[in-house]
């Protein structure tokens, strides 16, 4: 396995700041300085440290994908004592969030122990895209919608533009679909807030290819193999 990767895997960071990592002489490959970045290392023999760390990877990878709730921390511990995400899995391995969704928002979050993955999916150049189901109340103008679609202003600095589509309405509440490819804190609530809209209910329900389908509230479902591979390409 190439070092990079290994050390991506191990969670260390995205393969690109691994190999900064590796330049920077702070990679230790039995007993000697990683001085190439094209290094390959038998993960089941070769001992890497980095900063004085011995890393290994996790025996086994897990995958999941978890429909959170609203009212809950996408966060290991959490610091006003709030319920977290992690109180709803049962996980024997430690594993992290790819990527957060607020506290007040519900919908598909992916877990696992993998970072090369979580790498795949949060990094920028790979432009992922998430969407959302916005419910927001009474009905919404072609105005607003243009507006949303060109990409609202917030605070001088102009949102990335996002596909805006109406779902459905009964007069009283109504759903749009917003798609984005950038994860910008708190993005499809600033767009709203720019616009002057309160979002009442904010869902996530694909994150590129990987679907929320039926997954019950507060369940979790490991992801298939498919699904897997789509992050991962042919490099797993
Ligand atoms: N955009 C938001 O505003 N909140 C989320 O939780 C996700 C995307």
């Amino acid at each position: 396995m190439r070092l990079n990767k290994f050390l991506s895997s191990c969670g260390i960071a995205s393969r690109r700041k691994c190999d900064e990592i590796i330049s920077q002489g702070r990679v230790i490959v039995n007993g000697k300085v990683a001085d190439s970045l094209g290094l390959s290392i038998d993960e089941n023999k070769d001992r890497v440290e980095v900063d004085g760390k011995v890393l290994c990877l996790p025996k086994e990878f897990v995958y999941l994908k978890l429909n959170k709730p609203k009212g809950y921390a996408c966060t290991a511990s959490d610091e006003r004592g709030r319920k977290t995400i992690f109180d709803l899995i049962k996980s024997d391995v430690r594993l992290f969030n790819v990527g957060r969704l607020d506290y007040d928002t519900e919908g598909l979050l992916i877990v696992t122990n993998d970072g090369d993955f979580a790498n795949k999916i949060m990094h920028p150049s790979f432009a992922i895209e998430k969407e959302y189901i916005v419910t927001i109340e009474g009905e919404i103008k072609e105005s607003e919608l243009a507006v949303l679609r060109k990409g609202v202003v917030v605070n001088g600095e102009r949102m990335p533009s996002a596909r805006v589509k109406f779902v459905s309405t009964d007069g009283k509440f109504t759903k749009l679909s917003v798609v984005i490819d950038e994860g910008q804190n708190h993005q499809v609530r600033r767009m709203f807030e720019a616009i002057g809209r309160d979002i009442k209910l904010l869902k996530r329900i694909r994150i590129g290819k990987i679907r929320l389908g039926g997954l019950y509230r507060g369940m979790t479902k490991p992801l298939t193999r498919q699904e897997i591979d789509y992050f991962m390409g042919e490099n797993r």
